[in-house]
């Protein structure tokens, strides 16, 4: 383990075997809708988790990138600015958003609204975490991994300024590693 790391919430074989009922999940509610979903995965935390779960979604999918920042102090308004879009259109598509972890749930609330209204058929949201205390918008992921309490995450794609994405698992830093 690294010695970074205080303690292990979640190891690489729970966020497989949790990618797979999630997977199985997807492909069984689109599936009986007659729908693929186009996988939209918001960089960069995502990354490894849409790795792993679209080897599970058992469809014709395809996915894309955005990357998204908050606007510099209006982090209240959840306004945000497009560094990335997607390659395509999406006027009539099946969006599923696919998050690392939704925290106040302003980007995802965002982003959904900015895709609903350039005329996605519709939009939903799969997240490996969820963590509902801190939430300040009214948004709920329709399908998640596991549900977090209010501590700061690491690995599996989510950094500690940039440090620590590339770990299997997810884990809690030891205090001496904030800086
Ligand atoms: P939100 O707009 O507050 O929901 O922010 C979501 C984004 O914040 C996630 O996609 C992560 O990039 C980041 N984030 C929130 N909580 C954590 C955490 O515990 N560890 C690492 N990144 C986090």
């Amino acid at each position: 383990m690294n010695r970074d790391i205080k303690k292990v919430l979640y190891s690489e074989e729970e966020i497989i075997e949790r990618s797979k009922e999630l997977g199985a999940q997807i492909t069984k509610e689109y599936g009986e809708a007659g729908r693929s979903p186009l996988l939209v995965a918001l960089l960069r935390g995502s990354v490894p988790f849409l790795a792993e779960l679209m080897k599970h979604i058992d469809l014709d999918v395809q996915y894309d990138f955005m990357d998204v920042t908050s606007y510099a102090g209006t982090e209240t308004t959840g306004e945000i600015k497009i560094l990335k879009d997607l390659d395509t259109s999406v006027k009539g598509l099946d969006i599923l958003l696919v998050e690392d972890i939704v925290d106040t749930g302003r980007t995802i609330n965002a982003v959904m609204s900015m895709l609903k209204n350039k005329g996605a058929n519709s939009v939903k949201i799969v997240t490996l975490l969820d963590k509902p205390s801190r939430r300040d918008k009214d948004v709920t992921a329709d399908y998640i991994g596991f549900t977090v309490g209010n501590e700061f995450v690491v690995g599996f794609g989510m950094d500690y300024n940039q440090h620590y994405r590339c770990l299997p698992y997810i884990g809690v830093l030891k205090d001496e590693c904030y800086s």
